[in-house]
């Protein structure tokens, strides 16, 4: 453990250890280094998560190259580092990319930014190159292969020779064209992309999770990944996945291609597909230190999430005479922005007990400035997490919050321990019921289904837009049923009365009234929304509405299903009754158009019904949670907006496509 805690403080560089002399300590280093290497990149490509900052990460490898360049015997006794920067998970059918996707050189200072201009300068005796500054998108890379212009496969990078087939999961994104505009598609390309979450959906969707008891994604990244990675297209598109398009793998023919970057984003868009919307062209090495700089200024109006920006030589004939370097292109280089990071002291340490009964820790922390927010509390990730960061109360740790991402603890300062730092034990017992915990590998969780952190947040959950909705029975009043014993459990709700809600409710009459009417509303809310509500595990809307589909009443639901049968036959005995609506769950379902200019074949009423009739929602103006411009003939400053916020736009035909569900 101790030796862990050692690695995170040398990746943070708070402390540098000289090169170890010793063959025997140089190997165990080497072989440390290689197994923290090991598992973050499981961490990162199979969970999406990120436990350290990306500059941590790349000081980790730059150690371990040294160490390997330096003592090769030494690195050769060790084990290899296996899978190395893979995102294949060894369950889906792999296909291999015609050209590699490769990944980038990285660069954090200005020196490193410099300097690839100065190698470049070099290499074609040209001061005054042209390069092209693109937001770095934070998702996960994706190979869009259109065969004679139809879609054919969306693969992973895998190990950059063969990736994960994810077609299905792709599909299911609004905003991929299944067929390319434009009559003269190539025979065959490989697009290359980014799937990423926008922050406003990030936002959207933990908060909705935090409502139903679930555990927060930690970065617009993990969901992307996280969603990616599971079969069910329904989930994959309300959770507000895009696909941003940059590059071109393999062309054929490839004369139909353009002779510079910029260019060639202006025809992956002419042929209907998402790329980066507002770029910075710079010329020579002062334009372009300026350009980054004012990327950076400007990145968090982008709708992100963005974690630094991609610089590109322009010319596409000098990135060809660029060349390769060893796993990343001679000609591009990402410059990663900094995540804001800061010490403070951990307070202590606080158990949250979410719906389904897990025991999540979160950091109290000494106020701190992070990010343009003051933050007290940041997540712990779990019990092996703090162990194994040798975390204790006291300690002054490092906090960071990178983008719009939970803040989180990423390291400790040991040289600022001080003697009484305390170790912190994970409780045994739940917090708020005593209940005996069980203590799982990572996770560990309260099994009394009566705790009531658990059934505070069943309610919240169950009470929730996204189940069987009732307005008003927000978390201060559920705190009071709770607290009064009124609610023991969800059917309760059922038989609260007026003149208890009364003594409960300061906001009057009119406002216990509003609450019986939507509990009483509630009773007739689809059946789907109410198994939702029910919160059995592993049951989230996509699930719940295949039970709904599948059993048709709650009843037959209780008869096949024994872990709710009680529950339902007290549902039903207060007079519950769902309903057996079809949900508007059509192709569009959470997604947000705005129209603008003329449209040929129906008018504006006739479009918002469709888009409304499919699920959709239309709004009056293109704002970051605008997922489609459609864009008619003279279209207004709308289409502008849209091309400023690289959201994606849609010609009639496509429109209509996308109506089709194709
Ligand atoms: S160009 C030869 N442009 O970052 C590699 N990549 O760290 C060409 N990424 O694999 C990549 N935004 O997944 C490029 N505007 C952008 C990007 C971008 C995000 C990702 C991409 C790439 C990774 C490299």
């Amino acid at each position: 453990m101790k030796k862990t805690a050692a690695i995170v403080v040398l990746a943070m560089g708070l402390g540098r250890l000289a090169f170890p002399q010793d063959p025997v300590a140089v190997r165990d280093t080497i072989a440390e280094l290689r197994q923290e290497i090991a598992r973050l990149d499981l961490l990162y490509h199979q969970a999406g998560e990120s436990t350290v900052s990306d500059a941590e990460y790349d000081r980790l490898r730059q150690r371990l190259g040294e160490l390997e360049r330096t003592y090769p015997a030494e690195a050769a006794a060790v084990p290899a580092l296996a899978g190395f920067g893979d995102d294949r998970n060894g369950q889906t059918r792999t296909r291999r990319h015609r050209e590699p996707m490769l990944s980038l050189d990285k660069a954090y200072t200005e020196a490193e930014l410099r300097a690839f201009h100065s190698r470049l300068a070099k290499r074609f005796g040209l001061e005054d190159l042209e390069y092209v500054v693109e937001p770095k998108y934070d998702g996960l890379a994706v190979s869009l292969v259109y065969a004679k212009g139809r879609l054919a496969q969306a693969i992973t990078r895998g190990n950059g020779a063969e990736g994960d087939d994810i077609t299905a999961a792709v599909r299911a994104i609004p905003g991929v064209p299944r067929k390319l505009r434009g009559g003269d598609a190539p025979n065959l390309i490989e697009v290359r992309g980014e799937i990423f979450v926008p922050l406003a959906d990030f936002g959207r969707v933990n908060a909705e999770r935090e409502r139903a008891g679930e555990s927060p994604f930690a970065s617009p990244r993990a969901l992307a990944v996280g969603t990616v990675r599971q079969s069910d297209p329904g989930e994959v598109a309300s959770r507000g996945l895009q696909v941003v398009c940059f590059g071109v793998g393999a062309c054929e023919p490839d004369t139909k291609l353009p002779g510079t970057q910029t260019e060639l984003t202006g025809w992956l868009r002419a042929c209907g597909l998402p790329v980066v919307g507002t770029t910075w062209p710079a010329r020579g090495e002062i334009e372009l230190v300026r350009a980054v700089a004012e990327a950076g200024r400007e990145r968090s109006r982008l709708g992100g999430p963005t974690d630094g920006v991609v610089i590109k030589v322009n010319s596409r004939a000098l990135q060809s005479a660029a060349g390769l370097g060893v796993s990343a292109p001679r000609w591009a280089v990402a410059y990663k922005f900094a995540p804001e990071r800061s010490e403070t002291r951990l307070l202590g340490v606080r158990i949250q007990v979410g719906r389904t009964g897990v025991l999540s820790p979160v950091a109290e922390l000494s106020p701190v400035v992070l990010g343009g927010s003051t933050v007290t509390r940041a997540t712990l990730h779990n019990r092996a997490e703090i162990a194994r960061r040798d975390l204790r109360i006291g300690d002054t740790v490092i906090v960071e919050k990178a983008g719009d991402v939970i803040p989180a603890v990423v390291g400790v300062n040991l040289a600022l321990r001080p003697p009484g730092a305390r170790v912190f034990t994970f409780p045994r017992k739940c917090p708020e019921c005593r209940a005996e915990v069980e203590v799982g590998e990572t996770v560990v969780r309260c099994l009394n289904w009566t705790c009531p952190a658990q059934l505070r947040r069943r309610l919240e959950h169950f009470a929730s837009k996204a189940c069987v909705d009732i307005p008003g029975l927000g978390p201060a009043l559920i705190d009071r049923l709770v607290a009064t014993g009124w609610v023991t459990d969800l059917p309760d709700l059922y038989r609260l009365r007026r003149e208890d809600l009364l003594t409960l409710n300061r906001n009057g009459d009119k406002s216990v009234d509003r609450l019986l009417e939507a509990i009483e509303r509630s009773k007739k809310a689809e059946l789907w929304r109410f198994i939702h509500g029910l919160g059995l595990p592993k049951v989230g809307a996509a699930a719940a509405k295949e039970l709904a589909r599948r059993h048709g009443s709650l009843e037959a639901l209780a008869a096949a299903d024994p872990r709710c049968g009680d529950l339902v036959a007290a549902f039903v005995a207060r007079g519950v009754q769902p309903a057996l609506a079809t949900p508007i769950d059509g192709p569009l379902a959470g997604r947000t158009f705005v129209l603008t200019g003329t449209l040929v074949g129906l008018t504006r009423e006739q479009a918002e019904e469709k888009i409304e009739a499919a699920g959709g929602r239309v709004a009056g103006a293109v704002s970051g949670k605008t997922h489609f411009v459609v864009a008619g003939a003279e279209p207004g400053a709308k289409l502008t907006r849209a091309r400023e916020l690289g959201i994606a736009v849609l010609d009639e035909a496509a429109f209509l496509r996308m109506l089709e569900g194709r």
